[in-house]
């Protein structure tokens, strides 16, 4: 099938200060091809699809694409409007929406301007809908996104990108937030697509959607191109050895007797403004040396028990008991102070703070402590030592301590949050959906530390979607269906399956 190259990438570079983050890329998409673009985080995978849409600017190479009839034209480099002019559309590997917005307006605001938005609804409306049919893609239209599961809000995405008539369209990490039939279903629908002379780019770290989905895959590390292989003949191991140049590590669970209580949830009820943001009547335990699993399709209740364990929401009625003390349920800083370390869902938004230094943010939640200051006094020079020891225990790579927090990649940003949580030797682990996006290598990483803090002593809480890492990791297992909470009587796979369907199992 591969027939005749659509997008050509010649020797692409980019740097930011000392980080070669894409060094002399080559790389060629051919018609109705998919490619999926994978590697380590911090790879140089975004920076340099970056690149081809015109949101960086190249140190050097260039970049052509070769219409219908065979001509190479150069593409102009650094300019988003040119790459969409030339075909290109993105999705981005994190939300771009304005969530008060409906659907169809910020399909629209992607290329038309606010005074013509009106005029041309009822077209656009019409060019909307017969690209939903062409493609499958289907999302409601007149409701405000931020109301929209993030499966929908993925579509929504993906339709924003094709109403633009794209023939190139890149994906960054397009499934890191759908359940694994949402990630078939919307992979069904690209590769139908490229039956009309789509081609594709996908960046993905999940191995299995990669292999069932690609034609061809291409790895980067450490900002080169260091191989690509044709889907039919790669498997996990060579992939895994392309990416990081070795096999990933395995974990092992010991077995281990519980302790004492450190978290006891009882009766819990919270009314949200809507089914998605409240749970009923949640009771839950978590020991000390234990690992409770939570899982679940998301949108089922999970961020909210966070919130609440986190001191973001307040309860109706029920009561929240760390190390044995009631606590007040709406006080974040009261619960970090009660021993509890939280890895978040949305680690951009309620992890880091973007615009303070990957330093600062490191030591964010513990501004006591006598590494960092004493008599009150942060002290610089220790805090930049701090930093770095931890940056090179939890292998946080990336623009050094005094670069803001928000240029880390995706990857990066969660073991600077790891590093922070880890250190401070919590009573209990609250980690939500810790390992989504993440690469191979740093998902073990996570599910090792975890491991090891509960050896040591702490309680954790695992929400997760990934069911392999619910049954790998947990001592018990319950599943969030509609904001209630069962206890799984069996592990294996079917029933759990059923159960996270709504399923009586
Ligand atoms: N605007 C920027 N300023 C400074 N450094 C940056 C910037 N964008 C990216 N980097 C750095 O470039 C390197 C590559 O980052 P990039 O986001 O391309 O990685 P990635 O392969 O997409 O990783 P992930 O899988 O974690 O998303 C990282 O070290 C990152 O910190
Ligand atoms: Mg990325």
């Amino acid at each position: 099938m591969t027939s005749s190259p659509v997008l050509i990438l010649d020797g692409l570079s980019k740097s930011f200060g000392s980080v070669r983050a894409a060094d002399a890329i080559s790389l060629k998409l051919f018609t109705g091809e998919v490619l999926a673009l994978l590697g380590e985080n911090g790879a140089g995978k975004t920076t340099l699809m970056n690149m081809l849409f015109g949101h960086y600017m190249p140190d050097s190479g260039k970049i052509e694409i070769i219409d219908g009839s065979g001509h190479a034209k150069p593409l102009q480099l650094g300019n988003p409007q040119a790459s969409i002019a030339a075909g290109i559309g993105m999705v981005h590997q994190h939300f771009t929406l304005a969530e008060n917005l409906d659907a169809l307006d910020n399909i629209m605001l992607g290329s038309e301007s606010f005074i013509h938005l009106r005029r041309n609804k009822s077209q656009a409306i019409r060019k909307i809908q017969k690209i939903m049919n062409d493609s499958g893609l289907v999302a409601p239209m007149d409701v405000a996104v931020g109301r929209l599961t993030v499966g929908e809000r993925q579509r929504v995405e993906i339709l924003k990108a094709l109403y633009q008539d794209v023939n190139i369209l890149v994906l960054d990490e397009p499934t890191a937030v759908l359940t694994p039939q949402e990630a078939d279903k919307l992979f069904e629908n690209i590769t139908a697509m490229t039956k009309n002379g789509l081609s594709v780019i996908f960046i993905s770290h999940k191995l299995r959607e990669v292999l069932a989905f690609s034609n061809r895959i291409a790895v980067l590390r450490h900002g080169r191109k260091v191989g690509e292989i044709s889907s039919k003949e790669a498997n996990e191991r060579k992939i895994a050895r392309l990416m990081v140049g070795e096999e990933t590590k395995v974990f092992s669970k010991k077995e281990l007797q519980v302790g004492e209580p450190v978290l006891e949830v009882d009766n819990l009820t919270i009314s949200g403004s809507s089914k998605r943001e409240s749970l009923s009547n949640i009771s839950l335990s978590v020991n000390k040396h234990e690992i409770l699993g939570i899982a679940g399709i998301s949108g089922n209740g999970q961020t909210v028990l966070a919130n609440a364990i986190s001191g973001l929401v307040k309860s109706s009625s029920g009561k929240i008991k760390i190390d044995g003390k009631n606590i007040l349920t709406n006080d974040p800083s009261n619960i970090i102070q009660a021993g509890v370390g939280r890895i978040p869902e949305d680690r951009h938004k309620d992890g880091i703070v973007g615009q303070m230094s990957v330093a600062e943010n490191m030591i964010i939640e513990d501004l006591n402590d006598g590494k960092v200051q004493s008599r009150g006094l942060l002290n610089h020079e220790a805090i930049m030592r701090h930093c770095s020891n931890l940056s090179s225990k939890y292998d946080v790579r990336g623009p050094g301590p005094n670069a803001s927090a928000r240029l880390l990649s995706g990857g990066n940003i969660q073991k600077l949050i790891l590093a922070r949580v880890f250190e401070a030797s919590p009573k209990l682990i609250l980690a939500n959906q810790p390992t989504r996006g993440l690469d191979m290598g740093a998902a073990a990483d996570v599910a090792n530390r975890l491991l090891e803090a509960r050896q040591r002593g702490s309680g954790v809480i695992l929400i997760s979607e990934d069911l392999d890492e619910i049954l790998s990791l947990s001592d018990r297992i319950m599943v969030i269906y509609d904001g209630k909470l069962r206890m799984a009587e069996t592990h294996d796979r079917e029933t759990l399956g059923l159960m996270m369907a709504g399923e009586a199992a």
